[in-house]
């Protein structure tokens, strides 16, 4: 940033930048959050630095704004200190509490979940063959949240897409950026519920996604034929293995261009899809931002018609390598050119195509010293400027324009994008994968951290490529790979090309039977899943979720990232080692009387409640250890071949009951396709009248009287009739 810079209104060159979803400036938008949240006693500031006064380099500024509602100082003697720094380039706000906390966020990186000490980047890059000394990774989510000794927590959120990082200590947070100011909020809440909702206020929610994209998703780069694709569906189904989706990668393309079929290998696409179809399977696809610079190529025709690409200097469009050679890249910060793409997409996606894929959106560049776009590439859209100025935000764009595309072309249905680059609000376009992961032990437990941190980001559908995108793994690696997958938000095998086959039942024997029974296991538990994300779309509580969760005062739990808790009531414990048949898993204290070991056959009865404590227990290979909260009732339904086939099947309620003989749960329901569709919230509680269990249903308050439910109870120790 140059000193004159620093002396413009603070904000300009800000204010265009939708890194949040709520309009306007950061003043505006505390009006709003703060009414919303001054019933959940939550604090809202922002932090703003004021140049005006043509700060040197060095010196340290003053904050200025002081909200509205809030009459808050920003150096109260009880309230955190904020202070901000320039040194010519790089503006750095400081946040110090007046006590140590625990910090958690800043995106996904490889390593443990708890951040003390710890600094990341951001800045999207494509981190093939990340790990932990990788400092930027694919998404940016300049983010931390801060967890106090009693519980009370803050979330800190830079409002800025420019290179920057986020350093965090033991009682604050650094976030450093470049060349412009940008607004600090600071969000404080007695609890994290109260936490994650305001949060969601800021940075927006997701939307429901299709029940579909919740199911086991097979993929592998490449399926590269419609008779290995058909094959594979064969297989798939003889094997009785569940599965929504199979997934084409580049290869499917002609010449790996974006929006087209390789017509030799895909003849018919259209007949491909709806055979498919007819067995259950969806197609998703993948598009990649480069497009290719050919004759007779229409997306590059009208792309260069249209003016929709980044230019260069000289104002021609910037020309970068990747999969289909020389490519031209969209300026995704234009509206028009954000029209353009959406229209690609609803042309390309008419032959049944599911979902889209969109991958390589950093952008990534090869052959450069960036591995991008050049800095200094031009954007014309949302005020313009450079590329490093718009670079964090490219992914986000372009997952929101893919959305409108399969919107366009499907109103009324939930569209489905898998993104691999994206900014702090695009949880809102897209579900975000983990990237090029590795078959190792160390990238297994990664991801349960990596995806636990995207929840707490704002972005619960999330998930890692499932026994690991690059080399081959052990058979008893992948098997517990697919033992954790299906307690993981979005749950897709994935492989790179030069890997071993990566199908389930690529390794045969006990491996391929504990793989069957951790996809049954997800399509089992899926009526939970699915009620976790109608509740992650109404509160912002992601969907899986750190262990201290469930006791934030327990600093025992808060650097547990082994185990974690799928919603409020189930803890996972995953095997992450290889050779291990048992584990220790750790049941916190608060709010539970007891745990139950969720039994392994899913219609066995667990007849002791564990107290709280920590436990060894066995974990043989096609086990996960679960364990159910006392007092909760858990939703599953019978495993079928995929989502639609499992619709009418009754829901198994799983009741395990408090030493009061009592249990309550709820269950979410609608047709897990249409947008806006009228779903329903059961209420659910259970106990004991004359020897029976009796299930008390409630929707809007009305008695649910015309439902059959089956019952597994479980903590009674004389047997009653159900
Ligand atoms: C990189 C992606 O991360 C990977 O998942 C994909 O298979 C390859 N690109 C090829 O498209």
């Amino acid at each position: 940033m140059t000193q004159r810079s620093a002396r413009r209104s603070p904000n300009e060159g800000l204010e265009s930048l939708a890194t949040f979803p709520l309009d306007g400036a950061g003043v505006k938008k505390l009006t709003v959050l703060s009414a919303k949240l001054a019933t959940e006693r939550v604090r809202a500031l922002v932090f703003r630095p004021t140049l005006e006064g043509g700060a040197q380099p060095g010196e340290s500024l003053t904050l200025a704004h002081v909200p509205p509602l809030e009459p808050a100082r920003l150096e109260d003697d009880d309230g955190p200190r904020a202070r901000f720094e320039f040194d010519g380039h790089t503006l750095r706000a400081q946040v110090a509490f007046k006590e140590s906390a625990s910090f958690y966020g800043g995106g996904a990186s490889a390593g443990r979940l708890l951040r003390n000490g710890r600094s990341v980047e951001f800045w999207n890059s494509d981190a093939w063959r990340y790990g932990e000394s990788t400092a930027a990774l694919y998404s940016s989510h300049p983010l931390a949240l801060a967890l106090f000794i009693d519980g009370s927590c803050a979330a800190v959120l830079a409002d800025s897409p420019r290179r920057g990082s986020l350093a965090f200590a033991t009682d604050g947070v650094e976030f450093a950026f470049e060349a412009e100011p940008f607004d600090v909020w600071l969000l404080q809440a007695p609890d994290l519920s109260a936490l994650m909702s305001a949060l969601t206020e800021l940075i927006g929610a997701i939307e429901l996604p299709p029940l579909w994209a919740l199911g086991y998703q097979q993929s592998r780069w490449s399926y590269s034929s419609a008779q290995e694709v058909r094959e594979l569906a064969a297989k798939l189904r003889s094997k009785r293995m569940p599965c929504d989706a199979i997934w084409l990668d580049i290869d499917c393309l002609r010449e790996f261009r974006s929006f087209t079929w390789d017509s030799e290998r895909f003849p018919e696409p259209e007949r491909l899809l709806e055979e498919l179809r007819e067995q259950g399977l969806r197609v998703v696809t993948i598009v990649d931002p480069g497009i290719a610079v050919a004759k007779r190529y229409p997306t590059h025709k009208s792309g260069l018609e249209g003016e929709h690409f980044v230019l260069d200097e000289r104002g021609a469009p910037v020309l970068g390598r990747v999969w289909p050679g020389v490519c031209c890249f969209p300026d995704f910060t234009r509206e028009s050119t954000r029209e353009w793409w959406a229209a690609q997409v609803e042309k390309y996606v008419e032959c049944g195509v599911a979902g889209l894929w969109i991958d390589m959106n950093e952008p990534s560049v090869f052959r450069t010293p960036s591995r991008s776009l050049p800095l200094r590439a031009q954007h014309r859209g949302l005020g313009g400027g450079d590329h490093a100025k718009f670079h964090n935000l490219y992914g986000q764009l372009m997952a929101q324009s893919t959305r409108e595309g399969l919107l366009n072309a499907r109103p009324h249905e939930r569209p489905f994008v898998l993104t691999r680059a994206n900014h702090l609000s695009g949880a809102r376009f897209a579900a975000q994968w983990t990237g090029d992961n590795q078959a190792s032990w160390e990238d297994l437990r990664w991801s349960i951290a990596m995806t636990l941190t995207l929840g707490l980001c704002g972005q619960p559908l999330a998930g890692a490529d499932v026994g690991g995108f690059d080399g081959d793994p052990s058979p008893e690696l992948f098997a517990r790979w697919f033992e954790l997958g299906a307690f993981l938000p979005f749950f897709r095998g994935h492989s790179h090309k030069s890997a071993c086959r990566k199908e389930p039942w690529a390794f045969g024997g006990e491996c391929e039977r504990a793989v069957k029974l951790a996809l049954e296991r997800r399509m089992q538990f899926l009526p939970t899943l699915y009620t976790l994300f109608e509740l992650a779309r109404r509160t912002g509580l992601p969907v899986v979720r750190p262990m201290f969760f469930a006791d934030p005062c327990d600093r025992a739990l808060r650097e547990l990232d082994d185990q974690f808790l799928f919603g409020p009531d189930l803890i996972v414990a995953p095997v992450l080692e290889d050779g291990a048949r048992k584990r220790t898993v750790v049941l916190p204290a608060r709010d539970a009387e007891g745990w139950y070991l969720f039994p392994a056959e899913l219609e066995g009865r667990s007849k002791d409640m564990l107290p709280p404590g920590r436990y060894s227990v066995d974990a043989p290979l096609g086990q996960t250890p679960l364990f159910a909260r006392a007092g909760r009732i858990i939703v599953n339904k019978p495993s079928k071949l995929h989502t639609a086939a499992q619709a009418d099947e009754d829901p198994v309620l799983h009741v395990f009951f408090d030493s009061g003989m009592r249990a309550t749960g709820s269950l979410y329901e609608d047709d897990g396709l249409t947008r806006g569709a009228q779903g329903k919230l059961t209420t659910l509680s259970a106990r004991i009248l004359r020897g029976r269990v009796v299930i008390d249903a409630f929707v809007d308050g009305e008695e649910v009287l015309d439902r059959a439910w089956r019952v597994v109870a479980h903590g009674l120790k004389t047997p009653v009739k159900s």
